[in-house]
């Protein structure tokens, strides 16, 4: 069975635990309260507990509204949780530090700025030395290849290249873990293709933790060492799936359809309460579920 081989459910106690030695990030009953437009205290994140291992890619992946970003935040420490504990190698989250980067969807570099000048900024207000700085600059640049369009301003670039300059500014700063939050969303899938593929392959070669947040379970099941499901109305752990499928994957391959299947599967009806909250009255779920399956033809049409 796909999903017995690949997954372990919810329901067994723990089950995102690790060993201490293993594990970087540890979130311990962390839940998140927003106050509403009425003054109202509303859960958009029920208590979750969430491991990721040393050098682990991992996914985070849930329809919108799920708490997804809230988590990210969480970890950067941009945010504080309203209940719980967030450690990273064992100490508490108190707000930001150099160890952490965010990654966002809008590639958020400054326009005034070339490539190069982008990806210096953060070094320049670490306070490098400016040799170093530079050299830095030029290695991640290379890394991502943009070392050509280095006196390009973002407004030149193609939207890939400008999260590859996004990617080059996170990385530059050496930290430990990086976050990324549905970096390559707003990409055509050709792109997101080869970004894929590229961040994999730096993913390999620094060595870094990434925690990786998408709505798209396709994209989970390519990059992800493993996948966390999430639900949603409030956000909570579904579901921890590992993908043991060999590496470098791709997205069109039958294993990565098949398991991205399973998520979708699992995330239908987590979106049809989040549809049935925001629509009008008169909408009803499709009649025909998806399900998994060789005999559904299901890798050539999701
Ligand atoms: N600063 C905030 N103030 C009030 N409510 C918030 C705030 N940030 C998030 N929320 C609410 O918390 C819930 C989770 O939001 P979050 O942005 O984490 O979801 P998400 O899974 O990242 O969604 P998306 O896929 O749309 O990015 C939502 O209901 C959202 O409206
Ligand atoms: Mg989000």
């Amino acid at each position: 069975m796909l999903l017995g081989e690949h997954t372990q459910d919810t329901a067994s106690p723990a089950p995102t635990h690790t060993s201490e030695g293993e594990r970087i990030i540890a979130l311990r009953g962390v839940a998140k309260s927003f106050v509403d437009a009425e003054g109202r205290s509303r859960a958009a994140l029920e208590p979750v507990d969430i491991d990721v291992r040393r050098g682990e890619f991992l996914c985070l992946v849930g329809p919108s509204g799920c708490g997804k970003s809230t988590i990210l935040n969480l970890v950067a420490g941009l945010d504080a949780p309203t209940q719980g504990t967030i450690t990273i190698r064992g100490e508490a989250v108190k707000g930001p530090g150099p160890d952490r980067t965010v990654m966002f969807q809008e590639a958020a570099l400054f326009p005034w700025l070339t490539v190069f000048e982008n990806v210096l900024f953060p070094l320049e207000v670490a306070k490098v030395a400016k040799g170093e700085a530079r050299a830095r600059v030029e290695r991640y640049l290379r890394m991502v290849h943009l070392w050509k369009f280095r006196d390009s301003r973002p407004h030149e670039l193609s939207g890939g290249m400008r999260q590859r300059a996004a990617l080059a500014r996170a990385l530059v700063i050496e930290p430990e873990i990086l976050l990324m939050d549905e970096p390559f969303g707003a990409l055509d899938a050709q792109t997101a293709d080869l970004l894929h593929a590229e961040l994999e392959t730096i993913w390999r070669e620094t060595k870094k933790t990434v925690l990786f947040v998408t709505h798209n379970p396709r994209e989970a099941v390519r990059l992800g060492d493993r996948v966390i499901v999430l639900g949603t109305r409030p956000g909570r752990v579904k579901r921890v799936v590992s993908v043991d499928l060999p590496r470098p994957r791709d997205q069109e391959q039958r294993d990565v359809a098949l398991l991205a299947a399973v998520l979708r599967n699992e995330l239908k009806s987590e979106i049809e309460k989040v549809l049935r909250e925001e629509v009008d009255d008169g909408w009803r779920p499709a009649q025909e579920p998806v399900r998994p399956g060789p005999d559904r033809g299901l890798g050539g049409g999701i």
